[in-house]
């Protein structure tokens, strides 16, 4: 397939350029700064801004027209929407709109990466349940959702949840990286313990995603982990796949951290459906962290 892959830059899609690109598919990456994806010679890349409407109308990618765009890109930072909602509205909701445009031009197959966070508490949260977003993100990533949902285009949306994987230079870091950094500097962490999440090995999105682009599924699908866990139990597991004092790892409220956005104390997605349509079959915690630092 020819696939377009915007945000190429971040995190989860950088993985999932790798995989695309390593099960044979061509790969035009999309960002707004530089490349920096370590194999970007193996793909096409173009730095643009996908708020600028004129610029994405005119994009003509050396591949040709994609069967398929996924749609990556946000400003992901739920403290730096609640800061600049004018810049969050931009970049998570009329990029997608203008983008939607092209894909309809192009007839491809859209695919969207939403969140967890469109919903509020009474996690973990199944596709049927009500969406109720506590803070501007959500709210944003929610409205970009009725858009692909609405926009006539043939779309699926799937819903990842605290993504988590390996690092490689150019690529931001993850939480267990920072956890792993900090206890091998010898360094005490506070980490939060009455926040609920089931993080999501970012192996197990791709493979949920390559599923999605391949059969071009028109529906909603939760991608995330099978474990119910707090940062804290997330921290500890790191600490103990990696052979790393525990005992530098300090449970805290979510008070010790007081922050404007508001966040869902028990939130996380269950993957029910994913697992009977798609045969989606994630990783336990420990065995996505130990994949994540390349052990066996
Ligand atoms: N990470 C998670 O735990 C998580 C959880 C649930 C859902 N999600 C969703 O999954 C997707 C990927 O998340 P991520 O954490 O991998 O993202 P990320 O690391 O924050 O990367 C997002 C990328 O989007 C690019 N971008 C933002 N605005 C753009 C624009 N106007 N034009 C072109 N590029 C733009 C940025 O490119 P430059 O760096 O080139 O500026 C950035 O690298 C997002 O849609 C996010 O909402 C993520």
């Amino acid at each position: 397939m020819k696939l377009l892959v915007t945000g190429a830059n971040g995190f989860l899609a950088q993985h999932v350029c790798l995989y695309l690109l390593n099960k044979g598919h061509q790969v035009l990456g999309i960002s707004r700064g530089p490349a920096r994806l370590p194999f970007v010679d193996r793909m096409e890349y173009v730095s643009l801004d996908l708020s600028d409407a004129e610029a994405v109308k005119n994009l003509a990618p050396a591949m040709g027209k994609p069967d398929a765009i996924l749609h990556l890109a946000a400003m992901s930072k739920p403290d730096e929407c609640l800061r600049d909602p004018a810049a969050s509205r931009l970049h998570n909701i009329e990029a997608t709109a203008h983008l939607l445009e092209k894909a309809a031009a192009w007839e491809a197959y859209f695919l969207y990466s939403s969140t967890d966070f469109i919903f509020g508490e009474g996690g973990p949260h199944s596709e049927s349940d009500t969406p109720d977003p506590l803070n501007f993100y959500g709210a944003c990533k929610w409205e970009a959702e009725n858009l692909v949902r609405n926009s006539g285009v043939r779309q699926g949306i799937f819903r990842p949840v605290f993504i988590y994987g390996p690092v490689w230079p150019g690529l931001r870091g993850s939480f267990i990286q920072w956890v792993a950094d900090s206890l091998r500097a010898g360094k005490t962490i506070q980490v939060v313990n009455d926040q609920w999440r089931t993080p999501t090995f970012v192996g197990d999105l791709c493979w949920g995603i390559h599923q999605l682009l391949t059969h071009q599924i028109q529906d909603c699908f939760h991608l995330a982990g099978k474990d119910v866990l707090t940062p804290y139990q997330m921290a500890c597991t790191t600490a103990e796949v990696l052979g790393l004092p525990t005992s530098l790892i300090l449970a805290v409220d979510s008070h010790t951290f007081p922050e404007p956005v508001r966040r869902a104390k028990k939130s996380g997605l269950q993957i029910q459906k994913a697992m009977d349509a798609l045969g989606y079959a994630p990783h336990d915690f420990t065995a996505g962290v130990k994949a994540s630092f390349g052990q066996p």
